[in-house]
């Protein structure tokens, strides 16, 4: 981020010499040899897999295997190459696991965690969420199932809500293929990189009238239907969305409906007074964490900073 914002940086030959160089290098040779660990690890397992699935050992319907037809998209990419389907190098596999590690970590870590600051900010909201629960899983402890996941309809309406104040992927570029007249008289030429802001597309008020008012019944079918389907674009839109997007909101009612059916949140300060991360470098994040208060039935308060 610092070479992108830098003009002197971008300069090969002056970059070439900087400290900065030798940071990054250094930090990616941390992503790298994650990567290198994590796919290693899964190709020793899948090859432990096919030895027990040649011998019987494994259910045809279990939710690991090889024959299974939605694997996972580590597995899929493995077992292509293995079968030299694709003329994948081991790099290649490597910075595809690293993109969807980039893309899909940070993002979905921190829009749980400003819907936990909003929970607690908004009693109100935070008790229908619970209701929610309660008419889902009742008292009961158990781990969510994809079914109850699908529906816990209010509490993805408050992540999209909350995706709307806080785009955790707060931009987009694209490149203007062609000239765009505006309806006031601007004109974007052929050629130029066009920065999409979500923060502020996201509080127009046309499309979400009182856009500061944190609002989910703005997701009810009916209201999205009125929308222009360009005027919410968390995860961007065309050929190069978001591949994640269903996942991601998957994960986020997984991660937030968990820590809701056990505890309770209190924001332990203002959201007005979270100052956000000068530099954005891809996920849009609050510059000290957020702070709020979980409260354990019965236990002690816990103070926690989220980050
Ligand atoms: C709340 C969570 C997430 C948000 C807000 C988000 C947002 C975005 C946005 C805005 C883009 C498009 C960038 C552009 O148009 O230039 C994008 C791309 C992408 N996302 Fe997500 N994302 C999230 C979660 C995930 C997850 C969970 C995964 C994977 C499991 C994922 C994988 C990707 C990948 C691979 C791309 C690049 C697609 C391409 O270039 O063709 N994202 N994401």
């Amino acid at each position: 981020m610092q070479r992108y914002l830098s003009p002197i940086l971008r300069v090969d030959f002056l970059y070439k010499f900087s400290s900065v160089k030798k940071r990054t290098e250094q930090a990616a040779k941390i992503v790298e040899d994650y990567t290198s660990k994590v796919i290693e690890e899964r190709r020793n397992y899948l090859k432990t897999l096919k030895e027990a699935e040649s011998f019987g050992d494994v259910e045809e319907n279990n939710n690991v295997g090889l024959r299974r037809k939605n694997m996972a998209f580590i597995d899929t990419l493995l077992k292509a190459q293995e079968e030299n389907r694709c003329l994948m190098t081991d790099k290649d596999i490597r910075d595809q696991v690293s993109t969807f590690k980039a893309a899909g970590n940070d993002t979905v870590t921190a829009a749980s965690c400003w819907t936990l600051l909003i929970k607690g900010t908004y009693p109100e909201i935070q008790k229908k969420v619970v209701d929610e629960l309660h008419q889902v899983f009742g008292s009961s402890k158990r781990a969510p199932t994809m079914n109850d996941l699908a529906e816990l309809k209010y509490l993805e309406r408050c992540i999209k809500e909350t995706l709307r104040l806080y785009s955790t992927f707060p931009f987009f570029k694209r490149q203007i293929r062609e000239y765009i007249h505006f309806h006031d008289g601007l004109v974007a030429p052929a050629g130029v990189t066009a920065s999409i802001n979500l923060f502020m597309l996201h509080r127009d008020p046309e499309h979400f009238p009182d856009p500061e008012r944190f609002d989910p019944d703005r997701f009810l079918p009916e209201n999205c239907a009125r929308r222009h389907p360009h005027s919410y674009l968390p995860f961007s839109a065309g050929p190069r969305n978001c591949i994640g997007q269903k996942f991601a909101l998957l994960e986020g009612n997984a991660v937030v409906s968990t820590v809701l059916r056990h505890l309770e949140v209190e924001a332990a300060q203002s959201i007005d007074e979270v100052k956000i991360e000068h530099q954005v470098a891809l996920v849009m994040k609050p510059q000290n964490g957020l702070k709020v208060r979980l409260r354990d039935r019965g236990a002690d308060d816990l103070k926690l900073r989220l980050n």
